[in-house]
């Protein structure tokens, strides 16, 4: 299990569901995890089952939406581990409300968290990955960021916020392949994780829900996981600007 052998990776939203797979899945296959959330205590938590593996783990408090946030946890993550090779930008919120019950507050939210937390991390990180001469992101956009919000609870903002970082991906992708930076976006259908949990929902309620075809039409955090680990990993070495949805089908549907 060395598909990220010595590799540092930043990956946010670290504390919960994706984010949590993610970087479970990146320990065990040999990454130097640097696992960051904007809550202190769940990522605490999160993390301690990852440690008592053996794997090396950073934790750092993140907002992603703030730049002062990012700063700290590149010069904290440069001065222990030197490089930062992988950075899986995650963190997000979603809001079930359509185009004309969104308040500007909830819309901008959204847009913070989801879109300029996006474009914050690859602005902080890149410089570093340009000075080494490689690196790999994937942005975690959603099936919502390419065929509406129904797929997420008919959000207006969400989708908004998530077609964005689908666009930004390939904009990163074509601006830095020269560096020997790869930017790929992955796209999640339904996964049962908190962002679901959060409208009271149970599984099964979500998954009679969800369109996609491929029972148990619900995924788990770990099918969304293994593509980020693929699209992180040295076997994706000539993919970027790409696109990979992992949605049971519903797409297709
Ligand atoms: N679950 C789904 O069905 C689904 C579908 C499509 C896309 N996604 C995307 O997957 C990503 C992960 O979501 P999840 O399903 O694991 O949800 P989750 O709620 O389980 O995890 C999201 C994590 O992001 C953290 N977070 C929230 N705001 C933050 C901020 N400002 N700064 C840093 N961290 C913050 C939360 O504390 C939480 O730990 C999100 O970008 C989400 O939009 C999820």
């Amino acid at each position: 299990m060395s598909r990220l052998k010595g590799k540092v990776a930043i990956i946010t939203g670290a504390a919960s569901g994706i984010g949590l797979a993610t970087a479970q899945l990146f320990a065990a296959e040999g990454a130097k995890v640097v696992a960051t959330d904007i809550s202190e205590d769940a990522l605490a938590r999160a993390v301690e089952e990852i440690a008592a593996t053996g794997a090396e783990v950073l934790t750092h408090t993140l907002d992603v939406s703030s730049p002062e946030s990012w700063k700290s946890v590149v010069a904290d993550v440069t001065a222990a581990w030197g490089t930062i090779d992988i950075l899986v930008n995650n963190a997000g919120i979603a809001l079930a409300k359509g185009l004309l019950d969104t308040e500007l507050d909830e819309w901008n939210k959204v847009l913070a968290i989801n879109t300029t937390g996006t474009w914050l991390g690859m602005k902080n990180v890149i410089p570093s990955m340009r000075t080494a001469g490689r690196g790999a992101i994937v942005n975690v956009s959603s099936l919502g960021g390419i065929i509406s919000g129904a797929a997420d609870g008919a959000s207006a903002a969400y989708s908004a916020s998530k077609g964005a970082v689908r666009s930004l991906t390939k904009h990163a992708a074509n601006y830095f392949a020269g560096d020997s930076i790869r930017v790929n976006s992955v796209h999640p259908g339904p996964i049962y994780t908190k962002l679901i949990k959060n409208y009271g929902v149970t599984k099964e309620q979500a998954a009679d829900a969800a369109n996609s075809i491929l029972p148990p039409h619900i995924g788990e955090a770990s099918d969304i996981a293994y593509g980020i680990l693929y699209l992180a990993s040295d076997e994706a070495g000539f993919v970027t600007g790409e696109e990979l949805i992992i949605d049971g089908g519903y797409a297709a549907h």
